[in-house]
């Protein structure tokens, strides 16, 4: 188990380079897998869960030729060695239920792809993959076995399109509809469609790969079959998570970063909410600048929502950033319903925060007459205490990380691999801009993990399986 060790207090001051999107890449290299083709990317950025999905395709028959340091991949996946995703992929990431939609067209075998069984899976997190490709044809059955549970998918007969409504634009189903109806026979619409930048990038892959895809005003995109494919250059998006993160990072810390290749088309709704509250930036030539001037102000009212909204992603971080603004603000997340379990360690360390079950704000969300906590009041400013965490999951791991910068005591980090899925370069990039942090491989766990294990922390954000 690895730890972060970082004494903050310390302004970041500096400039980094912004890695490629991580949920952009590892889509792109599922939908390298419709063809027979060579795609050749750039821009890729050296995390774990790209690692973990070239893995998972050189396991079904891909060569992949990955330079890590001039961030370039090859991959060509000239015939499938198999259709059955291992097991000890199936609690990765969010990736292996990809694979059904680019396989389908591909193959006539059953896939398989295991997944973890009881509560995270159920009818929920991919009832609207699911239902969508049944709509184009697949039979998919899900199968409990021993330890735990998979998908069964094929599509003997073929798949044909159709007109797919998403109860919820869910960005994955949106995904793995698009895939499967590159091959799909005829036209595909998909009606409320996610139309996040990772998807626009996964289409514009499409594209150059000799698919006709459009995405109309209204949400729908119509996908026509694909019947030649061709080799690819694609150059990855920025990740706008990374710019998210280090620009909060930065104004917290009463610093200044330049982000090189944060684009700024993709930080619209972020870059308001920062300048609502004080926070400071300047759109250069080549990246964005972030800098802290003066105090800044709470008395924000921020909803979480599909793009083009504020992303769900970028709200952990925030809430850190908002326990260092004057006043009361409110945050209400309707995308995820369960995404405040990360508050618990930041109360603990002095941050004023109050949970509510409550749609707080004037919207009413889709969990309004749930009993989830979706919804809570930060007041600040406040000092934080050093402490110590076990990371639940990617994003609340960089809130806490943001939470440890502002404290000037030491605080300790464990769980690290969960950034490593996301965050390029994370202790030399802080490092780089001035932070106190250092790296260590240890057993022993961070003293302070005795109110909540990982389990337990798991459980009550419930998106330990989330990228
Ligand atoms: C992707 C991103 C994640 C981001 C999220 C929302 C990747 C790898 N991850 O996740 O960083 O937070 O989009 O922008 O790209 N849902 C269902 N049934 C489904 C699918 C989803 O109910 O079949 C629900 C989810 O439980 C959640 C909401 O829809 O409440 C959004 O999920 P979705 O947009 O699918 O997110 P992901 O694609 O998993």
């Amino acid at each position: 188990m690895d730890i972060l060790n970082i004494k903050g207090g310390v302004p970041l001051q500096g400039h980094i380079k912004a890695a490629g999107a991580k949920n952009a890449m590892t889509k792109l290299l599922v939908a390298s897998l419709l063809s027979d083709k060579a795609c050749t990317f750039y821009n890729v950025p050296n995390i774990l869960d790209v690692e973990i999905t070239v893995n998972l395709c050189k396991e079904i028959g891909s060569e992949v030729e990955w330079d890590r340091k001039e961030k370039t991949l090859r991959i060509i996946t000239r015939e499938l060695k198999t259709s059955y995703v291992p097991q000890k992929y199936s609690g990765s990431n969010r990736i292996p239920i990809l694979m059904i939609g680019a396989l389908l067209g591909r193959t006539d075998e059953d896939i398989i792809v295991p997944t973890i069984g009881g509560d995270l899976i159920g009818s929920r997190p991919v009832d609207l993959h699911i239902h969508a490709l049944q709509k184009l044809g697949a039979r998919i059955e899900y199968r409990e076995m021993k330890k735990e549970g998979a998908y069964l998918a094929q599509a003997h007969q073929g798949l044909k399109g159709a007109v797919i409504s998403l109860e919820y634009p869910s960005v994955g189903a949106t995904e793995n509809t698009i895939l499967a109806a590159v091959r799909a026979k005829g036209t595909t619409l998909i009606k409320n469609a996610a139309i996040e930048p990772e998807i626009i990038d996964l289409i514009l892959f499409l594209q150059k790969l000799g698919a006709n895809i459009m995405v109309d005003v209204d949400r729908t995109i119509s996908i026509q079959q694909t019947h030649r494919f061709q080799e690819v250059e694609h150059t990855v998006l920025t990740d706008r998570n990374e710019v998210a993160s280090y620009a909060m990072a930065a104004i917290s810390t009463k610093g200044r970063v330049f982000v090189e290749g944060a684009e700024h088309l993709h930080m619209i709704a972020f870059l308001n909410k920062l300048r609502e509250i004080g926070g400071c930036f300047t759109i250069k030539q080549n990246g964005i600048e972030f800098f802290y001037e003066s105090e800044l102000k709470g008395g924000l009212h921020l909803e979480t929502d599909v793009h083009p909204g504020f992303m769900t992603d970028w709200q952990q971080p925030f809430v850190v950033l908002l326990t260092q603004a004057k006043g009361a603000s409110v945050i209400h997340e309707t995308v995820y319903e369960n995404r405040f379990g990360y508050t618990h360690m930041l109360k603990e360390m002095g941050a004023d925060i109050e949970l509510f079950t409550q749609c707080l704000g004037g919207k009413q969300c889709r969990f309004a007459s749930s009993n989830h906590q979706h919804s809570l009041v930060v007041k600040g400013p406040t000092v934080l205490k050093g402490h110590s965490f076990c990371i639940p999951d990617l994003r609340a791991g960089f809130a806490y990380v943001m939470a440890a910068l502002l404290s000037s005591e030491t605080s300790q980090i464990s769980n690290v691999e969960f950034l490593d899925r996301g965050y390029e370069e994370l202790v030399q990039k802080l490092t780089a801009l001035g932070a106190n942090i250092t790296r260590e491989s240890t057993l022993k766990k961070p003293s302070g993990d005795k109110k909540m294990t990982l389990h337990q922390l798991l459980k009550v954000d419930n998106l330990a399986k989330s990228l």
